[in-house]
């Protein structure tokens, strides 16, 4: 119901306009990196410096013109080619909205394609982000079309809300795949997702269990220490070799919990959002905690 009411709330245009004039001094600095790539390096560089990759991602999504899909896609270019030139421990994630799938399929699969080849170039990865299930289909097609290319350079999101994940998961995974596997952070109708919390963190365990249980290489992205603790029974008792999993989390939520992993030896990387186009990404923050909504107040109150 949080959910519902802070995601509906945030589609309001005078809300939107309201919150996007005070830019980052209303909390969202909490779980951006900073306006410019630069700034986002020197975040990854201290990840690094703790034993976490990270993974970033340029905000931005539904564009509108193919040129600004043309223009974001020159800068996961940038981004791709930084990584490179600085040496990081990153991958970058993506939106297919950001790059024109709203508008275009066409200009949106041209434009990944370009990413991932680049990823191929300088042997790095592409992570898809799922967006909301208006976009489920379209955006597992695109994956599939340019895994076929670059098995080894792109993975896409799955989201243990909705019903239809298992098996989207079992038809993905021959041959094995690279997934990520979270819980969805989208406002969904029941007709589609699970609406209440137990089944989806049931559908989560199994999902995980499944993907790994089939050879897939299985990123584990939740910041529930109950998943978390899960999984990590789940690996020892079935011999997954450590290689083939990773823990995943937000930047600005719980990085404690994953830099005590790191620690203990498990791969884990840290979602690294970037830009000035936040809002939306801030909103489904605020929606996935109530606390953070008191935090946004606060925020509000020290102005
Ligand atoms: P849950 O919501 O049960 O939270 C468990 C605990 O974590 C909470 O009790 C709280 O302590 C803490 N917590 C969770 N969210 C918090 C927040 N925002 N602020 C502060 N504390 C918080 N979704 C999607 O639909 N498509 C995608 O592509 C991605 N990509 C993605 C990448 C990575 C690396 C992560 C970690 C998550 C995503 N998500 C996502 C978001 C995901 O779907 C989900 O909304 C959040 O991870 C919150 O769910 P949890 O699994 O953390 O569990």
């Amino acid at each position: 119901m949080f959910k519902q009411i802070i995601l509906g709330v945030g589609n309001n245009p005078l809300v939107s306009k309201t919150i996007g004039q005070y830019g980052m001094q209303l909390g969202a600095s909490r779980f951006v990196a900073g306006a410019t790539l630069d700034e986002a390096i020197r975040v990854v560089k201290d990840l690094n410096r703790r034993h976490m990759a990270a993974t970033l991602d340029h905000l931005g999504e539904s564009v509108t013109r193919l040129d600004e899909a043309a223009a974001a896609r020159d800068s996961y270019l940038q981004m791709l080619d930084m990584i490179a030139e600085t040496h990081v421990q990153s991958h970058v994630s993506v939106k297919l909205t950001m790059m024109g799938m709203a508008i275009s399929e066409e200009a949106a699969a041209n434009n990944l394609e370009a990413i991932v080849a680049r990823a191929h170039e300088v042997q790095s990865f592409v992570r898809i982000d799922m967006e909301d299930s208006h976009f489920t289909t379209q955006t597992l097609r695109l994956f599939q079309d340019v895994w076929a290319r670059y098995p080894d350079n792109v993975g896409v999101v799955l989201q243990a809300y909705l019903y239809r994940t298992m098996e989207d998961l079992k038809a993905l995974s021959d041959p094995p795949k690279n997934f990520r596997i979270v819980k969805g952070a989208y406002q969904e109708p029941p007709s589609l997702a699970y609406p209440s919390k137990p089944d989806v963190d049931d559908n989560y365990v199994a999902l995980v269990e499944a993907s790994l249980h089939n050879g897939n290489y299985t990123a584990v992205a939740t910041h529930d220490e109950q998943m978390i603790g899960k999984v990590l029974r789940y690996v020892a008792s079935h011999n997954i070799p450590n290689d083939q999993f990773e823990f995943q989390m937000l930047y600005g939520v719980k990085l404690s919990v994953l830099e005590d992993l790191a620690q203990r030896g498990y791969t884990t990387r840290v979602y690294v959002p970037w830009g000035r186009d936040w809002y939306a990404y801030y909103l489904r923050r605020i929606a996935e905690r109530p606390a953070n909504l008191l935090f946004f107040a606060r925020s509000l109150t020290k102005r």
